[in-house]
């Protein structure tokens, strides 16, 4: 039965890559889902969810965008039942801490009748060094909205171990895990530490919400921007400002750092790169 493969939805993404290559390494076979993969799998094409899911034992799931945007939700409750249709054993949900339409997506999971483990993450450091923020910091600047408010930013090399875990190991099934870095930091000390770890002045620019807003819609348009304001409103507002326990309940070790992932970055060549 173990030698089944695990199928990865987002494998070319920030989360989905890392835990690929952690089960590749462990000698554990993984069928990488991506629009151009040989078994593609997309989101939009419901066709190719049967075929991505058919044979294998246990699939990290990731939504992309984000569980916010209309029909996810749906689309998540359909394939859980077409999981379910192929004998799919374990299921990881990578949800956001704090999000309404997540935790929609959280409840659909449990209630799909496969086994499943949720993984509810804290904000990625990785958005400053592969997502959205790079260009912002590569420009010398961090614009945030939220003013002061405390984040317990996580690094997702924690979240990968944390999914591994609960793809290949005992003792994780209908288990949780919020999962957080190990202290609260305003946008502002993320800029100061990332500052050090470069060695050159990044800015912490406060921003208001409309400001994000018409950041995020030059790049990806005004509905794109609804959404993504409307998530960060939900979030930013002071919910989310507690550390958890998730990363020490699943691995028995804390969390990774922000001061450490930022030095590894700039190590990797995050920030000079021109990918
Ligand atoms: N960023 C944060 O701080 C944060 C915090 C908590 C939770 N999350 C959640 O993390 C999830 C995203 O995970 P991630 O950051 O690991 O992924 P990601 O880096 O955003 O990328 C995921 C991958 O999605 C794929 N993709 C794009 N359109 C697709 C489609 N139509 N169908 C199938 N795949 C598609 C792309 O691969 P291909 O082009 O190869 O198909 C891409 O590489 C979101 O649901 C978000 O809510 C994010």
């Amino acid at each position: 039965m173990q030698d089944r493969p695990i199928l990865v939805i987002g494998a070319t993404g920030k989360t989905g890559r890392r835990v690929a290559s952690r089960l590749e390494a462990r000698g554990i076979a993984v069928r990488r889902g991506s629009r151009n993969s040989t078994i593609p799998f997309d989101w939009e094409a419901p066709e190719t969810w049967a075929p991505a899911l058919t044979g294998v034992r246990a699939a990290y799931v990731t939504y992309f965008p984000d569980l916010a945007f209309p029909g996810a939700v749906e689309k998540l409750e359909a394939l859980c039942e077409t999981a379910r249709d192929v004998g799919l054993e374990h299921l990881v949900l990578l949800s956001g801490r704090g999000e309404y339409h997540a935790r929609l997506g959280e409840d659909v999971v449990r209630a799909s009748g496969v086994d499943f483990t949720i993984v509810r993450s804290a904000w990625f450091a990785q958005n400053f060094s592969e997502g959205y923020l790079r260009d912002p910091i590569l420009a010398g600047v961090l614009p945030m909205p939220g003013g002061d408010i405390l984040e317990p930013i996580i690094d997702i090399e924690d979240v990968a171990d944390v999914v591994v875990a609960a793809l290949t190991g005992d003792g994780h099934k209908d288990e949780v895990y919020e999962v957080t870095g190990p202290r609260l930091m305003t946008f502002a000390e993320m800029a100061a530490t990332l500052s050090q770890a470069m060695g050159r002045e990044i800015q912490h620019l406060p921003i208001s919400f409309e400001e994000f807003h018409a950041n995020i819609a030059q790049a990806g348009g005004d509905f794109v921007a609804d959404v993504f304001t409307a998530i960060a409103r939900e979030t930013l507002d002071g919910r989310n400002a507690h550390t958890t326990d998730g990363v020490m309940r699943a691995l028995g070790h804390p969390p990774r750092d922000f001061a450490d992932f930022a030095l590894r970055a700039v190590q990797s060549g995050a920030w000079t790169s021109a990918a």
